[in-house]
């Protein structure tokens, strides 16, 4: 009987010094092509070195591979590149980086590849997106941000969190002293041209506020905000893309763009640190 070919632990046992297992919170080590805690639970390495750490049952709104592969075009086209920049630039010095819903790995890579931190970790629920991420030689694995993370207390001096769902408390319980959440959210014009043509969620006018209150509730305070705005020109096959990879996608059929429209990019870098 012929044995698959062993994964590539490599990343993975770079983010050893992270991760807690699932179940009981214990370390986790690795045994071969499994991750194992002094309680005996196991987590087995899957084919393209990721791990899946699911505890329950997954949450309906994983992205799917549809969406998953829509994200990873539109963002191939560069146009999110400043927003990237900017959350490169808010994990400066960082060494324990770990993103919460990291989908493609997109962001994370270029915080790996620039500033070199010496442990990170991609997590999404998406099986789709943890693929993807794994693919581009990030540390990756399935987890259910809302269910808590798998990562040991204390250890990660970045989080970031971008157009992802948040879970404070637990941001809160793996955040170092003196470390910080990185968030990133749409502010109410953020593609504003094209949510009106093709009738797509809004963004709630009091949506930073919100965030601010949530993270308040558990001794995080905003210590840097950073707005960015630049337009961009965006083709129907682009558009479609971006309806494609969001929540839109949930909610079903859309209009479609005739021709390129112009549209601004509104989004605001928060950073969050214990009190
Ligand atoms: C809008 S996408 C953003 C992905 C990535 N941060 C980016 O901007 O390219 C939201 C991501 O969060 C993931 N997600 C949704 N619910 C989640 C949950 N409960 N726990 C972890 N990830 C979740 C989705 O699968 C998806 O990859
Ligand atoms: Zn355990």
């Amino acid at each position: 009987m012929s044995r698959s070919p062993a994964p590539d632990a490599a990343p993975i046992d770079a983010a050893l010094d992270l991760l807690a297992c699932p179940v009981c919170g214990l370390p986790l080590g690795r045994h071969d092509r499994t991750l194992r805690c002094a309680s005996g639970h196991s987590h087995d390495l899957a084919r393209q070195g990721y791990v899946n750490l699911l505890h329950g049952a997954a949450p309906a709104n994983a992205d799917t591979t549809e969406m998953v592969a829509a994200r990873q075009r539109f963002l191939d086209t560069g146009a999110y590149q400043p927003i990237r920049d900017a959350v490169v630039g808010a994990c400066c010095a960082a060494t324990r980086v770990a993103e919460v819903g990291a989908g493609t790995g997109y962001y994370l890579s270029a915080v790996v590849a620039e500033q070199r931190p010496p442990a990170h970790l991609a997590l999404d629920v998406s099986v789709a997106a943890v693929r993807r991420s794994s693919r581009l030689g990030l540390a990756s694995a399935v987890a259910d941000t809302w269910a808590g993370l798998p990562v040991l207390s204390g250890r990660l001096d970045r989080v970031l969190c971008i157009f992802a769902p948040r879970n404070p408390a637990e941001f809160a319980r793996v955040l170092s002293q003196g470390g910080r959440v990185v968030v990133v959210t749409p502010r109410p014009g953020h593609l504003a041209e094209l949510r009106a043509r093709l009738h797509l969620l809004d963004v709630p006018p009091d949506k930073l506020a919100r965030l601010d209150a949530s993270f308040a509730d558990v001794g995080l305070v905003p210590v840097g905000r950073t707005e960015i705005d630049f337009g961009l020109e965006m083709s129907p096959p682009t558009a479609a893309d971006l309806v494609a990879m969001g929540p839109n996608a949930f909610h079903g059929e859309h209009a479609v763009l005739d021709e390129a429209v112009a549209v601004q990019v509104s989004v605001t870098v928060s950073s969050y640190q214990h009190l």
